[in-house]
């Protein structure tokens, strides 16, 4: 029986006991099995919940990069680490070998190290999809500063705050980016950024769509230069298992984003640990993830889990739509992709088009097919199998999050059989529980709570970066000696669990994690604006969206409406981005509130389903008869 490599049901269950049992030597003969460390840890585990501190495999040293990348070099040096398919299919796509990888990762640590970037600073990096984003990530590490991506689609105002909240040195950006037909003026959005940061010295710009850009003296620089001239070789910075690896934001039930910490040892193995088991990855698979390296999928399943098993990963410029919604599936064919793993919205935007599409390309090289970052409906479970497995590739449904740094609950394929809409069992060394509104946990199969887990696991985030205690009170105050999820979910009788999705005032919209409470405080700055409260709604193919229900300053005439109706969305744009705008906004004299002047977001969500049949009890409201004023007036 190996560990590190689960090949049946049985085994799973086996190893999966394994892991409660002993947890400590469990992850520890993974550990000492697969990696190269510079010294052995002192203990495997220590942990206190309450704090919470966790530490995992105490003591030892390494660096990152050294498993990613230099110890590839003997096995595999001329082995292609990354493809890169360009948004453009006529544009050549560039295959980069484990050595040449390496070459390019210290070239730019070098970089990185003259501009005086030492340990423990952090790096903004502010990329679209090409292998210098990869590559950033990649030096960072080597040197052992901290990186925090920004994903490119985000406002300058976004990309501000989380600059100035890690307080980076440093930002790696590009003169633009292609998406589909159009292009994005990236450096003119971090030119606007950098207004409001002044402690902000340093960018180094790829060259990347060749369009004309302000380049400020002695701040900006064009990166290609100053790599040409850079020493091809960097020796890593020995790392503590416990230093900062990454900074990544993600959004919360306040204004503020929450730099989610990841450390070193922990995430290593644990990425590197799912990856292989998850997608039963084998030595020749070409594994494609389509997620941007923005999100927390990227860095763990498009960097750091696959190339940590010097595997080949797929890294896309594009967008599914372009040049027509057949692009997936000619990438899958031109690089024989094995492993593909994407987005339920995705799924549910291409099912929407002609069949011949997908049926155009030859799929046969598929083996394993996964889903990430909100529930799966059914029906685009059933068509994700039948046209693009063609019912021979096992569903990976894989529940996670950016705090757990690699996935949780999933099939592992070829050993538990899978049923749509089920993430199914917990991964070795995970231990869910689900708990009842009393803070009891619920034993037994057949009961549905809030999801939390009851262990430490090594991928798990150990802060929020400036504010240990926010750590606390967001994850492990709800449930004592728990880190709370923020889902719910439901286990059935055989103990397989089924995410039924957000607890709390975050809504997935094609599966981007967004806050409401930063959504409502952009909105709020508009002049006319009063008050506002968004909610989810159910949508086909975004799975949620966003609605709005906006008090007025004064009442204006209905006709100002529309454009009011643009402006506020025009400021969401520049406050958070794009991907946060609202389908659907109504204009109020009032909102359900409670005595104590909490928002009942229950009964705003119920009115934005349009299921008003049972909205509860209401009777606990300052003011009842809001109610039936906001459905008269829903959309
Ligand atoms: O609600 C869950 C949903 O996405 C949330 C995490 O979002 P984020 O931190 O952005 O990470 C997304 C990628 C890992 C979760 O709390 N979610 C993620 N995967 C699934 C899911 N909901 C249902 N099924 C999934 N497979």
């Amino acid at each position: 029986m190996s560990n590190y490599h689960i090949k049946n049901l049985e085994e799973y269950f086996q190893v999966y006991r394994k892991s409660v049992r002993d947890p400590e030597n469990f992850w520890e003969e993974i550990a000492e099995e697969n990696f190269m460390w510079r010294k052995r840890w002192s203990k495997v585990l220590e942990f206190d919940l309450s704090k919470p501190e966790v530490s995992w495999y105490k003591g030892a040293k390494l660096n990152i990069t050294e498993n990613c990348i230099d110890r590839h070099i003997y096995a595999r040096g001329e082995k292609t680490a990354i493809i890169f398919e360009p948004n453009d299919p006529s544009e050549k796509a560039e295959h980069i070998t484990y050595k040449q990888l390496h070459e390019r990762v210290c070239r730019l640590a070098n970089v990185l190290l003259d501009h005086g970037v030492k340990k423990g600073d952090r790096v903004c990096i502010y990329l679209p999809m090409i292998p210098e984003l990869a590559v950033s990530l990649l030096a960072c590490a080597r040197i052992g500063a901290i990186h925090s991506v920004v994903f490119a689609g985000f406002s300058s105002t976004a990309l501000s705050t989380r600059i100035n909240d890690s307080d980076c040195k440093i930002v790696i950006t590009s003169d633009g980016s292609y998406r589909g037909g159009k292009t994005i003026d990236l450096k003119g959005i971090v030119d606007e950024a950098l207004e409001n940061c002044e402690g902000l010295k340093t960018v180094l710009v790829v060259k990347r769509i060749h369009s004309e850009i302000a380049m400020k003296e002695n701040r900006d620089k064009w990166l290609q230069p100053l790599l040409d001239e850079a020493y091809h070789d960097c020796v890593p910075v020995v790392m503590d298992a416990e230093d900062p690896l990454f900074i990544l934001y993600t959004s919360g039930s306040t204004g503020k984003p929450k730099g989610m910490v990841h450390t070193t040892a922990g995430y290593m193995v644990y990425t590197a640990y799912t990856f292989k088991n998850v997608f039963q990855y084998r030595e020749n698979d070409v594994f494609w993830c389509t997620a941007d390296i923005g999100w927390i999928t990227g860095h763990s399943y498009i960097v750091y889990g696959p190339l940590a098993n010097g595997a080949t990963t797929l890294m896309f410029e594009g967008v599914p739509s372009y040049p027509d919604f057949g692009r997936f599936w000619q990438v899958v064919e031109k690089h024989k992709v094995t492993q593909f793993y994407t987005a339920p919205t995705a799924i549910r935007a291409l099912a929407k088009e002609r069949l011949d599409f997908s049926e155009n390309y030859d799929l046969s090289s598929l083996k394993i097919l996964g889903s990430v970052g909100e529930p799966i409906n059914e029906e685009a479970w059933h068509w994700y199998d039948e046209n693009i497995g063609k019912k021979n590739c096992p569903i990976v449904d894989t529940w996670w999050q950016t705090e757990t740094g690699g996935i949780m609950i999933s099939p592992i394929p070829y050993s538990t059989p899978t049923i749509p809409t089920y993430a199914t069992l917990p991964l070795p060394g995970v231990q869910p529980a689900l708990m009842d509104e009393n803070g009891e946990e619920l034993k037994g199969n057949l009961v549905s709570g809030r999801l939390c887990i009851k262990f430490p696991w090594p991928g798990m985030a150990r802060t929020i970066w400036g504010n240990h205690e926010r750590y606390r009170e967001t994850y492990f105050s709800t449930f004592e000696n728990k880190y709370f999820t923020g889902d719910g979910a439901l286990r059935d009788s055989t103990g397989y669990y089924r995410i039924t999705g957000r607890v709390d005032d975050v809504v997935i919209v094609s599966g981007h994690n967004l806050g409401t409470a930063p959504i409502e405080d952009a909105i709020n700055e508009h002049p006319a604006v009063a008050e506002s409260a968004i909610v989810g709604f159910p949508h086909d193919v975004k799975g949620n969206a966003l609605y709005g229900f906006v008090i007025l300053k004064e009442i204006g005439e209905s006709r100002l409406h529309e454009n009011l109706r643009k402006e506020i969305n025009q400021i969401i744009t520049e406050h958070i981005g794009p991907i946060a705008k609202l389908d659907k906004i109504q204009f109020t004299t009032g909102l359900p509130k409670t005595r104590s002047g909490k928002i009942m977001r229950r009964i705003l969500r119920k009115i934005a389903e349009n299921d008003t049949s049972n909205l509860g009890d209401i009777s606990t409201l300052l003011d009842p008869e809001v109610v039936q004023d906001i459905i008269d007036g829903a959309i």
